[in-house]
C-alpha cells in the first residue's frame, strides 16, 4: 500500500475486521465473492467482533464449509493472498477431506486467484485435521537444543485439542484409505467433490499455478466452458479449438501471443479482452496485434485492448478496430506516461544513475510527463466520430477510452508508488440520444488529468516536494 494511505486504510478495513465468519446456521449464499488474507478471528473466535455483525467469508475453512453445506451456490470468485506486511491467509486451498465423500454444488462460474491445486497431502506441514500435530521443535537443530525431546505445553495442548475435536477419527479414516486415494492432490479431491461440467465461466489468474494434472484432467470435463480468463498458455492450449465465446487476457504477452490465441479460438470469439496494465508492462501494446483482428476473428462484438500511441492520434488502429464488421462496443486503453516519464521510471531502479543529474532539473516536468495528445472530451468526440465513419457495419454504439492506471489498488506490503500510480481518466462515448446534443462523449473521471498532480491542485507552484511526488 502507499505509505501515505497506510493510515487511511486502517479505517477502511476496520469494518471488515468486525465481520463474523459465516456458519452453516446462516442463510446460504448463491454466489461467494471474497478475498481471503488474514482471518481476524483466528486467535479469538469468541470475541464480540467475531460473534456479531454480518456473516462474511473470512477464511478458506469458512468458504469450504459454505460450499459443503449450500447446494444452491452457482458462483465462486476467490482471491487468496497476503496483504500488507503480515497478513497471511489460513491456507491456500480448501480443506477437502482426503478420505473423500464430500460434495460441492456444480458451479457455473469459478474464478480463482492464488489458489494452490497442487500440493499432495503428504507434503503438507500445516494443521490439517488428518495430520497428527507436529511439535514446533520438529525442525530445530537437535545438537544445539538439549531439551528438544521434552514435550512442551503447547504441543500437549495441540494434541489434546486434536483428540478432543475428533480429528483422530479423520486421521484413522485416512490411514484406512487405499494408497491411490491417499495420494490425491487437492485438484483430485475437488474433481471428486464437484461436477465440473456445468462451468461456463472460468478464471485462473494471478498466482494460481497450472499443474500438469490440471491440463491432463480438467479440459475433458469442461463441457460447458464458454468464458475463460487466464494468461496461462498451457491451459489455453489444452482446450478444444473454437469453443470459447469470451476470452480475457490481462497481463504481459509476447509478440505473437495474440496470433497464437486467435488461431485456436478466434473463430468462435464474440468478445475479447487482450491488454496489459500500463504499470506492469514495459511494452504496453503492439499495433500489429490490432492489425490481425480483422482476419483472425469472425464474430467479435466486443473488444477491449490497449491502443499504442506515439505523439499522434492512433487513427490507423482505431480504424482497424472500427472496421470489425460485428463490433458493437469497445474499451480502449491509452497509456498516460510520456516517453520521458517512462524512461525516468525505468531509471528509478538503477542506483548508479540519477535522472535529474543526467537530464537536468527542468526536464520532464509538469505536462511533459503525460503522453501527448491529451484525451479530453473534444478529442474523444473526434476519435469516436472517426470510428463511426470507419464502421461500415453501423453497429458500433459505445466506446470507452481508459487513460492511465486502472489496475486495482495495491494491497501488498508497503511500497513507494510509481509516479503514474492511480493517475487516470475515463471518457465514455455512445450514440445514445441523451449525450448527442453535447457531442458523443462524457468525461466521467480525471478531467484535464495532465494539469493536475494526483489528487492535488493544478500545477502552479513547482515546489520542493516534487521529489516526493514520484
Ligand atoms: C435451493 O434452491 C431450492 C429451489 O429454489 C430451494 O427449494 C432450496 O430451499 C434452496 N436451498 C437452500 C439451502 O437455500
Ligand atoms: C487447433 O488449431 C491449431 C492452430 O490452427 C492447430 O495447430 C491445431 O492442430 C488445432 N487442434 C485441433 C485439435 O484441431
Ligand atoms: C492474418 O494475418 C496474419 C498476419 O498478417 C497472418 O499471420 C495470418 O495467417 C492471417 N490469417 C488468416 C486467416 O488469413
Ligand atoms: C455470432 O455471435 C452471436 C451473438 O453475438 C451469436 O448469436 C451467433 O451464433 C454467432 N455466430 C457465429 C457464426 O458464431
Ligand atoms: C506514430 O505512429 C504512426 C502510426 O500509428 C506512424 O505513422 C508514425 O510514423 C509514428 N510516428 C513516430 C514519430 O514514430
Ligand atoms: C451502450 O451504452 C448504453 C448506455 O450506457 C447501454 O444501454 C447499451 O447497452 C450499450 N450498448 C452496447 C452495445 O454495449
Amino acid at each position: 500500500m502507499r505509505l501515505d494511505t497506510a493510515l487511511s486504510l486502517v479505517s477502511v478495513f476496520a469494518p471488515l475486521a468486525l465481520a463474523r465468519p459465516w456458519t452453516p446456521s446462516d442463510e446460504c449464499p448463491t454466489t461467494i465473492r471474497t478475498r481471503i488474507s488474514s482471518n481476524p478471528c483466528a486467535f479469538d473466535p469468541k470475541s464480540l467482533q467475531c460473534t456479531t455483525g454480518k456473516p462474511r467469508f473470512t477464511s478458506m475453512d469458512v468458504v469450504h464449509a459454505a460450499l459443503s453445506h449450500c447446494p444452491n451456490i452457482t458462483g465462486l470468485d476467490l482471491r487468496v493472498t497476503t496483504t500488507g506486511c503480515t497478513e497471511i491467509p489460513d491456507r491456500w486451498d480448501f480443506p477437502l477431506n482426503p478420505a473423500g465423500g464430500e460434495k460441492y454444488p456444480p458451479l457455473k462460474s469459478l474464478r480463482l486467484e492464488g489458489y494452490d491445486f497442487g500440493t499432495p497431502i503428504p507434503d503438507r506441514f500445516d494443521r490439517e485435521a488428518w495430520m497428527f500435530p507436529i511439535p514446533y521443535y520438529w525442525n530445530i537443530n537437535f545438537s544445539k537444543d538439549l531439551y528438544w525431546w521434552v514435550p512442551d505445553g503447547t504441543w500437549c495442548g495441540q494434541v489434546a485439542t486434536w483428540f478432543w475435536e475428533g480429528h483422530w477419527k479423520t486421521w484413522m479414516q485416512l490411514r484406512a484409505q487405499p494408497r491411490k486415494q491417499k495420494e490425491k492432490t487437492n485438484l483430485g479431491l475437488w474433481l471428486d467433490a464437484m461436477d465440473w461440467s456445468s462451468i461456463e465461466e472460468l478464471a485462473f489468474i494471478g498466482e494460481t499455478e497450472i499443474t500438469d494434472e490440471m491440463i491432463e484432467k480438467l479440459p475433458s470435463r469442461l463441457h460447458s466452458l464458454k468464458m475463460l480468463e487466464t494468461t496461462k498458455t498451457s491451459f489455453i492450449n489444452a482446450l478444444d479449438n473454437n469453443t470459447l465465446t469470451h476470452f480475457k487476457w490481462v497481463g504481459s504477452s509476447k509478440a505473437g501471443s495474440l496470433l497464437w490465441l486467435l488461431e485456436q479460438q478466434g473463430d468462435s470469439l464474440q468478445s475479447l479482452e487482450f491488454r496489459c496494465e500500463e504499470l506492469w508492462c514495459s511494452e504496453f501494446a503492439r499495433s500489429s496485434d490490432i492489425a490481425i483482428l480483422s482476419n483472425m476473428t469472425r464474430n467479435l462484438t466486443h473488444l477491449t485492448t490497449n491502443v499504442p500511441r506515439n505523439g499522434t492520434w492512433p487513427l490507423e488502429s482505431l480504424q482497424a478496430i472500427a472496421s470489425l464488421p460485428h463490433l458493437q462496443s469497445a474499451d480502449l486503453y491509452f497509456h498516460i506516461q510520456s516517453d520521458c516519464a517512462r524512461q525516468r521510471e525505468d531509471m528509478a531502479s538503477d542506483m548508479n544513475r540519477n535522472f535529474k543529474q543526467e537530464y537536468g532539473y527542468d526536464y520532464c516536468k509538469g505536462e511533459d510527463q503525460f503522453q501527448q495528445p491529451f484525451v479530453d472530451k473534444a478529442a474523444a468526440d473526434e476519435l469516436f466520430a472517426h470510428m463511426q465513419e470507419c464502421n461500415s457495419g453501423g453497429q458500433l454504439k459505445n466506446v470507452t477510452f481508459w487513460i492511465g492506471d486502472w489496475k486495482r489498488p495495491w494491497d501488498g506490503a508497503l511500497w513507494i508508488p510509481p509516479w503514474a500510480d492511480e493517475r487516470r481518466s475515463k471518457v465514455v462515448c455512445g450514440t445514445e440520444a441523451k449525450t448527442k446534443e453535447y457531442g458523443w462523449c462524457v468525461v466521467e473521471e480525471g478531467e484535464t488529468y495532465w494539469q493536475r498532480r494526483y489528487g492535488g491542485p493544478e500545477y502552479e507552484d513547482e515546489d520542493e516536494d516534487e521529489e516526493l511526488d514520484w
